[in-house]
């Protein structure tokens, strides 16, 4: 597979690394609309070409796949363009803005038959894969009630710098630069991270989304801080198991922190994932009977970069797809809609 890499900002970095020491990969060029950077960055990781604006790469071609690491309200965009070039494509998450949108992007991929994933990194994970496979296997009966929380503090905490003075966090408090709040940010991932463990897909939701009062009139130089602060949702599964799915940017005490609670008719399970640490934990058997918890050992599991490379050379489509992308950005939408109209099914 040779690569092209669009967008060099700062998640692109763990992209380029990836795929970078990949056999079989070579990273061919990198792009962004801030052609220093673009240089910069091709230089950083080694890389033999740098473009300022996607139409020149595509004119140069060289490449036969893309990695779409562009801000939300971009991919959209570039992926159609790119697909229209026959390239196939991985893109960030979210996959787009709306659900809309998204289908627009399947359709588009499905028609070209060209492979399409999305980034949803936890995927990665060990300790989700294993889960899923414990619950599949029947180790918590039938499941009956999900809890699953994504947790950030960066609202309170400084260490990951100052969120009122800093564009790459006000951005994410503004709508008008695309952001959908914390839901649309981390939100995807908790509800991807709860589905893809339990093979339940939620049937109707009840949301509710809340913005904070953080400065004077709501604004802070050219970003207005609309974007929504803390998502609140409630679920009714397939199956007819309840749950409750939340996410936070005041959530002290956690930087970057994913809870997922699964219990079932016969047993649960709990997985906590917090950067540098991660514990799978399972009560099942007679262990129910005094709640007792076990550890469980999660093998190493292959990565969205290393599938994607797989599925461009099989030449068949990877997971997770645009298709279960799109499933994800309809219960956004579900979100949005539940606030205005204070009903919504899906
Ligand atoms: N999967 C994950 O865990 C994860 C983590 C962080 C970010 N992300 C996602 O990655 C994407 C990028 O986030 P980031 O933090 O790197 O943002 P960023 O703002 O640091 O970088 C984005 C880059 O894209 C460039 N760009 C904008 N429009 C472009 C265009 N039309 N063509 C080419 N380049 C363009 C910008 O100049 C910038 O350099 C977002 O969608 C974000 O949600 C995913």
């Amino acid at each position: 597979m040779k690569l092209l890499i669009l967008g060099t900002g700062g998640m692109a970095a763990a992209h380029a690394r990836a795929f970078g020491a990949m056999p079989g990969v070579e990273v061919a060029a990198a792009c962004d609309v801030d052609a220093d950077r673009a240089a910069a960055f091709a230089k950083t990781h080694g890389i033999a070409k740098s473009f300022g604006s996607l139409d020149d790469a595509l004119a140069a071609g060289g490449f036969d796949a893309v990695s779409n690491v562009t801000p939300d309200p971009i991919h959209h965009p570039t992926t159609l363009k790119c697909l229209g070039a026959g390239k196939h494509v991985l893109c960030e998450k979210p996959l787009a803005e709306s659900c809309a949108l998204a289908e627009e992007m399947t359709d588009a991929a499905q028609k070209a038959g060209l492979v399409n994933m999305v980034n949803l990194s936890y995927r990665n994970v060990p300790a989700l894969q294993k889960a899923r496979e414990l619950i599949a296997g029947g180790a918590v009966g039938e499941v009956r009630h999900i809890e699953a929380s994504y947790r950030q503090s960066w609202l309170v905490a400084n260490n990951w710098g100052h969120w009122n003075t800093d564009p790459k966090w006000l951005w994410r408090l503004s709508s008008k630069h695309g952001s959908r709040g914390v839901l649309g940010d981390v939100g995807i991932h908790i509800l991807d991270f709860a589905t893809f463990a339990t093979g339940l897909k939620p049937v109707s939701l009840q949301a509710r989304l809340k913005t904070f009062d953080k400065a004077p009139e709501g604004k802070i130089g050219e970003y207005e801080l609309d974007a929504n602060d803390s998502a609140v949702m409630s679920l009714e599964f397939g199956n007819g198991a309840l749950g409750v799915i939340h996410t936070s940017r005041f959530m002290t005490g956690y930087a970057n922190t994913l809870k997922l609670h699964v219990f079932g008719t016969k047993g649960a399970v709990e997985l906590d994932h917090n950067p540098g640490w991660t514990r799978l934990r399972l009560c099942g058997g007679e262990d129910v009977h005094n709640q007792a918890w076990t550890d469980v050992e999660c093998p190493p599991v292959k990565t969205n970069f290393h599938k994607f490379a797989e599925a461009v050379a099989s030449g068949k489509n990877g997971e997770p797809d645009f298709a279960h992308a799109t499933e994800l950005q309809r219960y956004l939408d579900a979100c949005f809609e539940m606030e205005t109209s204070k009903a919504a099914r899906i």
